[in-house]
Order: C-alpha cells, then sequence, then structure tokens
C-alpha cells in the first residue's frame, strides 16, 4: 500500500478532530533512552493501547519517496532539535485516523516534546487524558542510548547527539512536563529499575487514572 501523504498544511480549527469521549489519548514523555517504548508496549498488550511513536513517524515520513519533509527532518534529528511542530501533529493526526477511525485508546510516545506541540495537538486534534512521565537520569539514559546504538541504525545514537537531546529535553520538554503538572495531568513513574519492575508501577498508574486492563 501507498503511504498517505501528509495532507500538510492542515487549516486552522476551533473544535478538537476527534472527541475525548471516543479517544483517550495518554502522552508518554521522557528523556531519550528512559524506556518509554518498552513500556509502551507492555501497555499494548495489556490496555488495548495503540502505540504512536512520533520520532517512528519522523522516521517514517524521512524515508518516504517524495517527501518534500524528508531532509528537513533528517537534519533536525541529527541535531536533536525539535521538527516544526505542523508537520508532527499532523503526522499524528493521520496516523490516529488511520487506526479505526481514531476511536479507542492512544499512547503518543515522544510527545509532545515542545510547548507549541502540546497546545496544538491539544487544540486540534484531541484532548489528553493525561501524561505518564518517566523520570530517569542521564547516566543511565547514556548508558541505555549507547548500547542501543550499537544495532539500531539510528543516526541520533551517538555521543554527540545524545549531548544535543539531553539538551533539548532539558531546556524544551521539560517545561511541557511542568505545563502539565500545574494542571494535575501528570504521573511521575521513576525508570531506573528492570522494565518488569517499572511496568508494576505503570500499572498502578494507570489504575489510578481509570484504565483497567483488558479481559
Ligand atoms: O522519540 P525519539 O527519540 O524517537 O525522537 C527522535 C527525534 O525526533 C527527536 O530527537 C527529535 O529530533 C524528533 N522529534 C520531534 N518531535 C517529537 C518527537 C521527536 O521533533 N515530538
Ligand atoms: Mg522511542
Amino acid at each position: 500500500m501507498a503511504p498517505t501523504s501528509p495532507r500538510l498544511p492542515a487549516p486552522p480549527k476551533d473544535t478538537p478532530t476527534f472527541s475525548p469521549e471516543k479517544t483517550s489519548v495518554v502522552y508518554v514523555l521522557g528523556g531519550p533512552g528512559a524506556g518509554k517504548g518498552t513500556q509502551c508496549a507492555n501497555l499494548v498488550r495489556d490496555y488495548g493501547f495503540n502505540h504512536l511513536s512520533a520520532g517512528d513517524l519522523l522516521r517514517a515520513e524521512q524515508d518516504r519517496e517524495g517527501s518534500e519533509f524528508g531532509q528537513m527532518i533528517k537534519d533536525y534529528i541529527k541535531d536533536g532539535k525539535i521538527v516544526p511542530m505542523e508537520v508532527t501533529v499532523q503526522l499524528l493526526e493521520n496516523a490516529i485516523q488511520d487506526i479505526n477511525g481514531g476511536e479507542g485508546r492512544f499512547l503518543i510516545d515522544g510527545f509532545p516534546r515542545k510547548m507549541d506541540q502540546a497546545l496544538k495537538f491539544d487544540e486540534s486534534v484531541c484532548p489528553s487524558k493525561f501524561t505518564l512521565f518517566f523520570d530517569c537520569p542521564e547516566d543511565v539514559m547514556t548508558e541505555r542510548l549507547i548500547n542501543r546504538g550499537k544495532t539500531s541504525g539510528r543516526a541520533d545514537d551517538n555521543e554527540e547527539s545524545i549531548r544535543k537531546r539531553f539538551k533539548t529535553f532539558v531546556e524544551t520538554s521539560m517545561p511541557v512536563v511542568e505545563h502539565f503538572e500545574k494542571q494535575g495531568k501528570v504521573v511521575k513513574v521513576m525508570a531506573t529499575k528492570s522494565p518488569d519492575e517499572v511496568y508494576e508501577e505503570v500499572k498502578k498508574a494507570m489504575g489510578q487514572r481509570g484504565f483497567q486492563m483488558k479481559q
């Protein structure tokens, strides 16, 4: 099947595309290497979530033949900078629409990484239920990323890009976490332990927010 075009730019609108009654959006944040993808896989298996990784969608768009954004995305990712939000928000909206017309549970992994993305998505795509935030010290994340870099083939799992990604995370993405925290919409999980131990905490957090495991 031919990949869907990004259909850009989206016209401004007043109401979100998806109603929060039918579409449950949980944002998943945490520094690079905090274990977001690993924990998302558990939640897909046990809670019937659909998993959308903003980084994966950007990498797919970067590689899509004929994409007008390919080179731009490549440069931003290599530099650990945040891709202009119109691109990422539209890729996410398309991906949600393509899954069951947007009905169901969605984990939006690695998003929103900048305040403008957060406001735009909540306003024009779908208001989020809450943010699952994986808290992890940089030395642990560095070790995981260097290990992942041996097999990931990612252009940004090297020491220089990792340093830039940490800087972007602290300066640009942490304000998003703080913004949602003020609204009582952040569940923080310590992400230093083993994946199984971290998942125990994640399950507690989901229960507290009214998400039950699927039968
Ligand atoms: O989440 P992941 O580590 O896969 O993201 C890789 C890169 O994709 C980020 O460092 C950033 O350049 C870009 N990105 C972005 N906006 C997002 C998510 C990822 O610009 N919301
Ligand atoms: Mg990831």
